[in-house]
């Protein structure tokens, strides 16, 4: 298993109000990005020779900005138009890489559609909080993360499923239960998101739902980890490009799990306040129905 390194938060949160971190995020993303053109390079039939080379460039222009990232305190200027550059010439690639398969104008290879489109999403949120990282209240954050990252949860899932060899029957067995939960997860977690547009003062529902959401964050990645560990062993069959993929996985879901950590006691603290509010409303009620 790789260690894990020492980061400072991300997203930070002070008075009820968080924000991501734009060069912690940028030091996450950008390795995350330059792996996803390897894995699009990996999986790219062998005579698609230009295309290859142009996921070549996007691991070269990615490797640099990283060496840039680790010599700097502050991502401002220059630094930031280069990395916002490549975010979006990435999302472009792998958009017509999308296309020429819905439009059968290309051999799949390996890649996906549902993969390409996958790491498209993932490129668009780091463009996203990039350009316009908006501070917001812990809750809001919370359901809007969970939404993003259970959809990225679950495809990872059946990405894995689809890549595991037919006669690996136990480990898709466990994949097939972790897809079932991670589907019902998510569409919890839209219900909620969509609920809290009401901008409930508190909504202990969803924090109760959110530990849940840990719980299982935290089988999955340990899932992730022993496949990566066995892949790297040569104890797995199947057609996994690289045993890198397992363990790029792995660190999604560990970001996903730290960014829980530092939102939802933030979440809860926020909104202890009302809920001590609701509780005197709930007594009163009482008091109002069952007078002594
Ligand atoms: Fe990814
Ligand atoms: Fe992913």
């Amino acid at each position: 298993m790789s260690g894990r390194k020492i980061t400072i938060n991300s997203p930070q949160c002070r008075n009820c109000v968080c924000e991501y971190n734009r060069l912690e995020e940028a030091r996450f993303w950008s390795r995350i990005l330059q792996e996803h053109a390897l894995f699009i390079k990996l999986g790219l039939p062998a005579d698609q020779i230009e295309l290859r080379e142009e996921a070549q460039t996007f691991i070269d222009r990615f490797m640099e900005l990283r060496r840039a990232l680790n010599r700097v305190s502050r991502l401002e200027g220059r630094l930031l138009d280069d990395l916002i550059n490549a975010v979006k010439a990435i999302i472009e690639f792998k958009a017509k890489l999308l296309r020429k398969l819905i439009q059968c104008r290309a051999e799949p290879g390996s890649n996906y559609p549902l993969l390409l489109d996958h790491i498209r999403r993932e490129a668009e949120r780091f463009l996203e909080l990039l350009q316009m990282p908006v501070p917001q209240d812990p809750l809001t954050m919370l359901l809007e993360q969970e939404v993003f990252w259970l959809r990225i949860m679950k495809e990872h899932i059946e990405f894995i499923i689809h890549l595991l060899d037919p006669s690996e029957r136990e480990l898709i067995n466990q994949a097939e239960e972790s897809r079932r939960v991670f589907s019902r997860l998510l569409e919890t977690a839209r219900d909620f998101e969509s609920m809290a547009k009401t901008r409930p003062r508190s909504f202990n529902t969803a924090l109760r739902f959110t530990q849940d959401v840990i719980n299982n964050t935290t089988a999955l990645r340990d899932f992730k980890a022993a496949a990566f560990e066995l892949a790297k062993l040569c104890e797995i069959l199947g057609i996994v490009s690289t045993p890198l993929l397992l363990d790029h996985v792995r660190r999604e879901a560990d970001k996903f799990l730290d960014e829980l950590n530092i939102l939802l006691p933030e979440a809860r603290r926020c909104s202890l306040n009302n809920q001590l509010d609701s509780e005197i409303v709930y007594k009163n009620q009482i008091q109002d129905l069952f007078p002594n």
